[in-house]
């Protein structure tokens, strides 16, 4: 049985007519571009999330890129982000001038190790743009705790962790901004490229607001140098359609994911990471876990007191070639798999600059990480088929 790695059309499916009764009233009202449909969406993502207000944005690019505009970050600034993330969490500190300070990773949850953000902290560190990768919160109680000590700007980037919480706390919401994204494969996938954008004060928010429209304020007077960031009336209309279903997919994705967990942890060379505390990381930051030199497969580590909300789920195949082999196993197989990253970004080439290695733990990620097929409307026999492939090749 062939399982993809990723397949929206079957919750469109699900939801046919209504959100071809949304495509209907966007066509009708001749209003394309932000209006009272993306006003509408905002209100109900900043109720969801449990925030007085919300922008919504092109992308979830333009949501990070905003937030540091809104911030004032720019050439002369140092912001710290983890040196294993998708690209854009980097490239927005770029793209305004600032420069990327790249703080190594936890090989077990794959987040940023607060202890090497305090290391590459210096007097121009301006700010600090946590990723919560793979939908689980990045430990957001040091990170603040840093952040307060030296006066810092925290940006998360919650592209991925629409629906994680730590503690009690949605993700996205506990720093001074949040950039989520509407991309087709997230928690919240849209029917093309969406983004949003929440902040602790409201003054924050509204300069976000203006700088959407090119820092425009009143019409055709610009006091910001913005840019063209808003969403679509049609996206947001698709969008709103699908949030109410949301804690229900997210439900869904945690059931496939500790499923997997589970049934792969049953076989004989599987490492389940552990922690010698709640809230510590497992891999007592050094680049190996414990047990690692035996094991063949290293289950995702995800905290106790840290709801994920399972955008990937992501295993480790340490040892020479052994990841390319078991994802060459899979495809054999017709089982959808993606390297979720293959280079960490000190190691792309528009930022050799900025490499200030060495990164042990993004390093060891890079090489080895290879994430499975997880979404909602995954089917209980196409998981099984991908255990029995998985559980097939560490037998082999
Ligand atoms: C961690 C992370 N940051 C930022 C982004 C950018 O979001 P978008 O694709 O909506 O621009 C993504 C999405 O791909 C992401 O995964």
């Amino acid at each position: 049985m062939a399982v993809p790695l990723f397949d929206p059309t079957r919750q469109h499916e699900i939801l046919r007519a209504p959100l071809e009764e949304a495509f209907r009233r966007v066509l009708a009202s001749g209003q394309y571009i932000l209006g009272r449909e993306v006003e509408a969406f905002e209100a109900e993502m900043a109720d969801w999330l449990g925030v007085a207000g919300s922008v919504g944005v092109s992308s979830g690019t333009d949501a990070l890129l905003v937030s540091l505009l809104a911030a004032g970050i720019g050439p002369g600034d140092e912001v710290l982000v983890p040196a294993f993330t998708f690209f854009a969490s980097a490239s927005c500190i770029r793209r305004v001038g600032a420069e990327p300070v790249f703080v190594d990773i936890c090989p077990a949850c794959f987040l940023l190790r607060p202890e090497d953000a305090r290391a590459r902290q210096t007097d121009r560190t301006r700010a600090i743009l946590p990723v919560h990768l793979f939908g689980q919160a990045a430990d957001m109680g040091h990170l603040l705790a840093l952040a307060a000590e030296h006066d810092l700007t925290v940006i998360e980037d919650a592209a991925q962790s629409l629906g994680a919480r730590h503690r009690d706390t949605q993700t996205g919401t506990l720093g001074d901004y949040g950039a989520f994204s509407f991309f087709p494969t997230k928690n919240l996938g849209g029917l093309g490229d969406g983004g949003l954008l929440v902040a602790r004060n409201a003054e924050d928010l509204e300069r976000a607001r203006v700088l959407r429209v090119h820092g425009m304020q009143p019409k055709y007077h610009h006091r910001h140098l913005g840019g063209n960031f808003r969403l679509d009336a049609l996206q947001a209309a698709l969008l709103r359609v699908k949030l109410p279903y949301l804690g229900e997919s997210l439900a869904a994705r945690r059931h496939h994911a500790l499923a997997y967990a589970e049934e792969l942890a049953a076989e004989p060379g599987v490492l389940r990471p552990e922690t010698p505390s709640p809230g510590t990381c497992p891999c007592r930051s050094g680049p190996c876990l414990p047990g690692e030199e035996e094991a063949r497969l290293v289950l995702p580590f995800r905290y106790p007191d840290r709801e994920g909300a399972w955008n990937q789920f992501t295993l480790r195949v340490p040892g020479e070639g052994h990841r390319d082999d078991l994802a060459r196993h899979l495809r054999e197989r017709g089982i959808g798999t993606e390297i979720y990253y293959p280079r960490t970004l000190p190691g792309q080439p528009c930022f050799s600059a900025e490499n200030r290695g060495p990164y042990p733990g993004a390093d060891r990620a890079a090489r080895e990480c290879l994430s499975l097929p997880l979404y909602p409307e995954l089917r209980e026999e196409e998981r099984h088929e991908v255990v029995a492939a998985v559980r097939d090749w560490l037998r082999s």
